[in-house]
């Protein structure tokens, strides 16, 4: 194949930018899309200085005109899109203030709203951005980062270990992200462009104020292995570093 191009959102840090690493080292041309300029310019600049054939993208993922300006970007530049990660999420939870984790009884619907908006509404609206440029790939990807969380089976088990808290806003984002992940990809069965969703683990990042065990480069190994997918490879799964996760 020739060199496969890689769009990760919220690339400028996290597991986005080391999946943008990866990829990047393994012979993609991969753009980084952030919303903050500086930034991205920022984080392109480091995996130029690594031999990575990076780009900075401009991308809010809540930004309807910023995704259609991205995407006309790419089409001009490179006429198709190889690989999609949906990347770019936020919680709406301080690891430092238990405060703002609170259970679901007494959480501010704008919290949920707040979570839905970027964690799911803005990976519709990338992805159907980026869906005329993946369907001209000879092999589209698209990874849709989601998380143990997100899985109603481990949510709704009689016991919930604390590693996975009940935090509604987010939570009820990454289960919504896999009925994106099914949906997306019962439309395009049949296509060369496959959907998955991956569960990257517990990483040390900002998301969670650096409590995490595992390093974002190992998340990220996950997302990039789900990215450069076989064609023999599962579509509309949720896979995590040992196989399939329960939805
Ligand atoms: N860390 C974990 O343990 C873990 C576990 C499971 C799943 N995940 C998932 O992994 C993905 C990456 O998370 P992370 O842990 O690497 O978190 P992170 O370090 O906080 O990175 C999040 C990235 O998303 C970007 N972002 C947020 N809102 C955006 C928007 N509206 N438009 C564009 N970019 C936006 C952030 O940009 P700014 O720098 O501008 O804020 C940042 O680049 C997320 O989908 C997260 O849910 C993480």
């Amino acid at each position: 194949m020739t060199t496969r191009i890689a769009l990760i959102t919220g690339a400028n840090k996290g597991i986005g930018f080391e999946t943008a690493r990866i990829l990047g080292r393994g012979g993609a041309t991969v753009l980084v899309g952030a919303r903050s300029a500086d930034l991205g310019e920022k984080a392109a600049a480091v995996l130029c200085g690594e031999g990575v054939d990076a780009r900075f993208v401009p991308l809010d993922v809540t930004d309807a005109r910023g995704v259609q300006d991205a995407a006309a970007w790419i089409g001009a530049e490179f006429g198709r899109l190889d690989i999609l990660v949906n990347n770019a999420a936020i919680t709406t939870t301080d690891a430092a203030d238990p405060a703002s984790s609170p259970p679901p009884s007494r959480v501010a619907p704008e919290l949920v709203r707040a979570a839905l908006e970027t964690n799911v509404v803005g990976v519709v609206a990338v992805t159907n951005a980026m869906l005329p440029l993946l369907r001209r790939s000879p092999a589209g990807r698209i990874v849709n980062v989601s998380s143990n969380l997100g899985s109603l089976t481990a949510l709704s088990a009689p016991s919930l270990p604390a590693s996975l808290p009940n935090l509604l806003p987010y939570n009820a984002s990454k289960t919504a992200l896999n009925a994106l992940t099914v949906a997306y990809a019962r439309e395009l069965a049949g296509t060369p462009v496959k959907v998955n969703s991956v569960a990257p683990g517990f990483c040390a990042t900002d998301l969670n104020g650096h409590t995490g065990h595992r390093t974002p480069a190992q998340g990220a190994a996950v997302i990039a292995s789900v990215a450069l997918l076989d064609d023999d490879g599962p579509t509309g799964a949720y896979l995590t570093e040992d196989g399939r996760n329960p939805w």
